[in-house]
């Protein structure tokens, strides 16, 4: 039987960046060939910031247009809403029953969002989300979980809470491992080279939006911050900014960096960054377009993400007994 990969991404912005696709959607659309993939839009999670209502729902939708116009196809992977599935709520207990309270406190995205945020703005929710996520996966046996390095914690705590489950109550749960690759899996921001890509960054100056038109992307790739030097070549701590670029650009075209390197020798920067606007909007404008096309269609999003979460719903609930069952409760 093929390997299960589980993944999720938060519908908390009107379009995905580049950090997202490069770092994970390209790698869910290339493992859903040879797995058995599930792929979750994670609304549960984006309660974590306040959120308007209207918003919440378009941009779920949303990030299902985006997904499927990015290359998921509906025979290939189960494409669902968290919401709809209940049992990643009854997982989730059990594993903050079962996470460390100095252990949640140790996780740096944590303590990133509540330092910028404060206290008192702080939502428990935030600091139980790591648990959310570990049941995201445990509840689907997932073998491989791909992400862009900003998740790694995550996951190994997710791997260290399914091992401890099965140590304590027997064979429960897939140990899952991250599946993060080499190149791609931390963009950074354009306009702060030393900072990754985020949603959440401050002006967005710095953030390749795959929905934004052309115009708006050639110019933020064309004012993106470099080095003083003059030469075209990857070094990430002298060049942060070429470097960004140079993996971007060889991410979407297949082209090796040292090609790039050796084709862009003698050349300035802006010769550069000409091409990488071009490679961006030449590889993204056909997927703006069908994700528009495919938002015009609600009802067919919504059947298609119903089925999703049946199927989803089908495992979760087995391994939701079995899980109820290995803890004595009774049922
Ligand atoms: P989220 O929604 O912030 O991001 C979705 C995916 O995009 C990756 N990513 C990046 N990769 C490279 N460079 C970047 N600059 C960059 N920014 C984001 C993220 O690593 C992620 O893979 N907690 C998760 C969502 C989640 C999840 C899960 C993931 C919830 N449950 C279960 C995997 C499995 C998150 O906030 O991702």
């Amino acid at each position: 039987m093929s390997k299960r990969v589980l993944s999720g991404i938060q519908p908390t912005s009107d379009s995905f960046h580049l950090g997202n696709y490069l770092g994970a959607v390209k790698q869910w659309v290339a493992l859903q060939a040879d797995h058995d993939a599930f792929y979750c839009i994670v609304d549960l999670h984006a309660l974590t910031v306040e959120t308007d209502p209207k918003l919440m729902r378009q941009r779920t939708l949303a990030s299902a247009a985006q997904l499927l116009a990015l290359g998921l196809t509906p025979d290939k992977c189960t494409l669902f809403v968290q919401s709809q599935v209940p049992q990643h709520n009854q997982l989730g207990w059990i594993m903050e029953c079962l996470a460390g309270f100095g252990e949640a406190s140790r996780m740096t995205q944590f303590k990133d969002k509540s330092q910028k945020s404060g206290a008192d703005r702080t939502v428990v929710g935030l600091f139980t989300y790591p648990m959310l996520q570990a049941a995201d996966i445990l509840l689907y046996q997932a073998h491989y979980v791909p992400v862009g390095e900003d998740q790694r914690q995550h996951i190994e705590l997710t791997r260290d809470l399914a091992g401890r489950f099965n140590n304590r109550y027997g064979q429960t749960f897939q140990v899952p491992d991250a599946y993060i690759m080499k190149e791609g899996a931390k963009i950074q921001d354009l306009q702060e080279p030393s900072a990754k890509m985020s949603k959440s960054s401050g002006s967005g100056a710095g953030v390749i939006e795959l929905m934004d038109a052309p115009e708006i992307n050639i110019k933020k790739i064309k004012s993106a911050v470099t080095d003083t030097g003059r030469e075209v070549k990857f070094d990430e701590k002298e060049k942060a900014g070429i470097s960004n670029l140079l993996t971007i650009h060889s991410q979407l075209s297949g082209t090796l960096i040292s090609d790039l390197e050796q084709r862009f020798e003698g050349k300035g920067y802006g010769d550069f960054k000409g091409e990488v606007a071009e490679v961006v909007v030449d590889y993204f404008a056909p997927i703006r377009k069908r994700a528009l096309e495919l938002l015009e269609d609600e009802s067919a999003l919504l059947k298609l993400l119903a089925e999703g979460a049946e199927k989803a719903r089908a495992v979760a609930s087995e391994t939701i007994s079995q899980t109820y069952k290995n803890l004595g409760l009774v049922q």
